[in-house]
């Protein structure tokens, strides 16, 4: 028996979960919280093959451990809360747009957006990384990948935090999840989708090279037939990706800004070597995973290490604990820029593999190496750092950064 206790909703624990993420593995492989009501796999095999076997552990009943349910989650129809097939119909809808050659050819995009954001914090002596760059570079990308026009990205960011903002003492996600996208007029709930109605319309008469023209002329098979997408269908894809592409990269610099100040032995490799960054990114996302909890609904009795996991349960798959697993990467504690990696779990794996990861991978080294290049010293005042709280974003909401 053991009386380790994990929760994911208070505070202390998610500001360093790894103790007791560690406590889970050696002690508690499926442990179960009966306070909350779910299972959680945390070692390395378990959460892989957690999130390769679709088919037991599904994404159709919700994905944010409060709103699993054994009724199937129809509220908004974005792919991440769906299984095959009808996930594997969406995602080819929008996989065209994140190929490895599209993203490679946004890079001289997201340098100019990383100088314009830099230049606005020029001869400053101290500046919060996350409110003036990390939060902001991700937006400024995704919306233009959309196609948006520019001028957006703030509302984003704060539309990105408050739908994710879970208030402490409470399980609940924002309302803005639970709330649909179109009231019951066809009209568009959120004003920050407000224009997509007039961008379809433009898109259509005049096709561009952005996910808008992509999916008002996509087509579904459905019950034999083809259509369309409707606008609630275009405008919770865009919420998605809006709210997936900006949170965790923002985390994801973030925590950059952060680990790098607390190794400025790690941070001299870099600067003497721009050419690990890549690396780099690699290794913070193994050692501060921005999206450390995947939740599933277990679809039949299933067993791990002699307990049965039953049918019906809310389960989370622990991929930000399954990184920092012994039985997996020696030394795990460590944070070590030159580290081999063989693969990593902070994108997922498997069906619903993380479909920005290039877009994320790309972003993340070039604000990196601009950073570097730009302030090889920096210190980050820990008392004054601020984190946002969510039971799927884990990371700094505000991060005060000493650059001389
Ligand atoms: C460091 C940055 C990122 C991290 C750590 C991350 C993490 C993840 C993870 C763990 C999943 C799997 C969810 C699951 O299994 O239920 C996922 C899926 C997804 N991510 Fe990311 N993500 C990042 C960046 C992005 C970006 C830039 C986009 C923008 C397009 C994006 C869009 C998505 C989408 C649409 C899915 C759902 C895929 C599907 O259901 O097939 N992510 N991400």
């Amino acid at each position: 028996m053991t009386d380790v206790y994990y929760d994911p909703y208070d505070y202390a624990i998610d500001a360093d979960p790894y103790p007791v993420w560690k406590r889970l593995r050696d002690e508690a492989p499926v442990y179960c919280n009966e306070r909350h009501g779910f299972y959680a796999l945390s070692r390395y095999d378990d959460v892989l093959q957690g999130l390769l076997d679709h088919e037991t552990f599904r994404s159709g009943h919700g994905i944010v451990l409060e709103m699993i349910a054994d009724e199937a989650y129809e509220n908004l129809p974005m792919m991440i809360m769906m299984d095959p097939p009808q996930h594997t119909r969406l995602r080819k809808l929008v996989s065209r747009a994140f190929t490895p050659r599209r993203i490679a050819d946004l890079e001289p995009r997201i340098v100019a957006v990383c100088d314009e954001l830099f230049a606005s914090v020029e001869g400053a002596d101290e500046f919060d990384y996350s409110a003036r760059f990390a939060g902001l570079l991700p937006p400024t990308i995704i919306l233009s990948l959309v196609g948006y026009p520019e001028g957006h990205a703030e509302r984003f960011r704060e539309l990105a935090d408050q739908s994710l903002h879970i208030e402490e003492g409470s399980t609940m996600q924002g309302a803005e999840l639970e709330r649909s996208l179109v009231d019951e007029h066809g009209a568009i709930v959120n004003d920050a989708f407000a224009i997509l109605p007039d961008l379809m319309a433009e898109r259509r008469a005049d096709p561009q090279d952005d996910l808008i023209t992509a999916l008002v002329f996509a087509e579904v098979e459905e019950d034999g037939e083809t259509r369309t997408l409707t606008l609630e269908e275009i405008v919770a894809f865009v919420q998605l990706l809006s709210s997936a592409g900006t949170e965790t990269v923002a985390r994801l610099l973030g925590f950059a800004a952060v680990t790098l100040a607390q190794h400025p032995d790690q941070r001299e490799l870099l600067v003497d070597d721009p050419g690990l960054v890549p690396n780099a990114i690699e290794e913070l996302l193994r050692y501060e995973a921005p999206s450390p909890i995947q939740g599933r609904w277990v679809a039949r009795d299933v067993e791990f290490h002699g307990t049965v996991i039953p049918r019906g349960s809310r389960l989370a798959l622990l991929n930000g604990s399954a990184d920092r697993d012994e039985r997996h990467f020696p030394d795990p504690d460590s944070f070590d820029v030159r580290r081999h990696i063989d693969r990593h779990l902070a994108f997922g794996y498997g069906t619903h593999f993380c479909i920005g990861a290039a877009l994320a991978r790309l972003e993340g080294r070039v604000a990196l190496a601009e950073t570097l290049r730009r302030f090889p010293v920096w210190e980050v005042d820990e008392s004054r750092l601020e984190r946002v709280h969510t039971a799927t974003v884990r990371g700094y909401s505000s991060v005060p950064m000493r650059v001389r």
